[in-house]
């Protein structure tokens, strides 16, 4: 579960869901996860720094709560984004991220606090009219996930490597699935040239979707299609030590974050056993949290909000393996409509 969003990227939340953003409704935010049941579906949550220090109503930290459900404690370790200088070549919009000068001290001190993993988030657009994301981008964003990971590796903190290609824009699936193996590639080949062992990391990257502006016709937004271009893209460039592929919900409603990464279990289970070699899981944040957040706002009760945080968990726990049939399991437990885009252009700024 990705629960680290920043101070101001989570007030920017809030404040639309008619809160305050204070510490103190961060926390009784948070809380509505980690003092929720959710060890049956939730392997691990990513928690921003600052809840590493909090507690629940009933005195617990966040981080013992974790831990009695199995749940392993992670930490954001970036700093948010930057913007990258057009004379190296980077279109305007396009950024690297912040915070690997301090990583080094700051990730003893996480660890002495209980995180056991780590994310780093790289952010990149597709350039508006380009249709591509540019060489620099890619390169820069590449070395400082790479650097990132070895350092995390030396502090016994496995590190989520996180390249996310935002999906602002009009472009179609083909100019994502290209510009995602570039991404990817170039990804795994900085690891690589940086010494970092691949089954040591777990990569964490977004599913082959259209634009959301894309107005096309024809396939695209089908969770076959996004099913097929994802894998493709992944076999391509992902080698097989990489064990664990934990997908971002990037600004899909929770219906379709559920439902498109049950199909990929399902497609990738069609395929003979060798072709796809990763465990396809999730890391969602808005695809774990847009309900609950929409209840809270609405005033209903913390015990309401816990249950359907369980419940929208579970599904996930059941498409992470290719379980989750409505037609059994009943509806999707989403308060919100199933399709549209949750899509954010804020994220990012510490
Ligand atoms: P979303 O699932 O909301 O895209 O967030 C995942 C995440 O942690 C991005 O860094």
């Amino acid at each position: 579960m990705a629960s680290d969003e920043s101070p101001s990227t989570m007030g920017k939340r809030l404040v639309k869901a008619g809160k305050e953003n204070t510490p103190e409704t961060r926390r009784q935010y948070r809380g509505l996860f980690y003092g929720a049941e959710l060890g049956g579906a939730i392997s691990g949550a990513i928690l921003h720094p600052e809840a590493l220090d909090m507690k629940l109503d009933d005195g617990r930290s966040f981080v013992e709560a974790l831990h009695s459900q199995g749940i392993i404690v992670g930490v954001k370790v970036d700093e948010g984004l930057e913007p990258m200088e057009a004379s190296c070549g980077a279109y305007e919009g396009e950024t690297s991220t912040k915070g690997l000068e301090t990583l080094e001290e700051r990730l003893a001190t996480y660890h002495e606090k209980g995180a056991r993993f780590a994310k780093w988030r790289a952010a990149m657009p597709i350039c508006k009219g380009e249709y591509r994301i540019s060489r620099a981008a890619i390169e820069k964003n590449a070395a400082q996930l790479a650097a990132y990971a070895e350092l995390c590796i030396a502090h016994g903190i496995l590190p989520i490597v996180e390249p996310e290609i935002l999906i602002d824009g009009d472009h179609d699936g083909g100019v994502y699935f290209v510009e995602t193996r570039k991404v990817l590639g170039e990804c795994m080949h900085a690891l690589v040239q940086r010494g970092v062992r691949l089954d040591h990391i777990l990569l964490k990257c977004q599913m082959v979707t259209p634009g959301v502006d894309w107005k096309g016709n024809g396939p695209g937004r089908d969770p076959a299609t996004i099913a097929r271009w994802t894998l493709d893209a992944l076999r391509q460039t992902v080698p097989p030590a990489v064990k664990g592929i934990m997908f971002l919900s990037g600004g899909q409603t929770e219906y379709q974050s559920t439902v498109n990464l049950n199909e990929l279990n399902v497609t990738a289970r069609a395929f003979d056993e060798f072709a796809v070699p990763y465990r396809l899981s999730f890391s969602f944040g808005r695809g774990l949290q847009a309900s609950v957040l929409d209840m809270w706002s609405r005033g209903e009760s913390k015990e309401a909000c816990m249950k359907k945080a369980e419940e929208v968990a579970r599904v996930n726990g059941l498409a992470a393996r290719g379980a989750f049939n409505e037609a059994v399991d009943g509806a999707h437990p989403t308060v919100l409509p199933k399709a549209g885009n949750l899509q954010e252009t804020f994220r990012g700024v510490y």
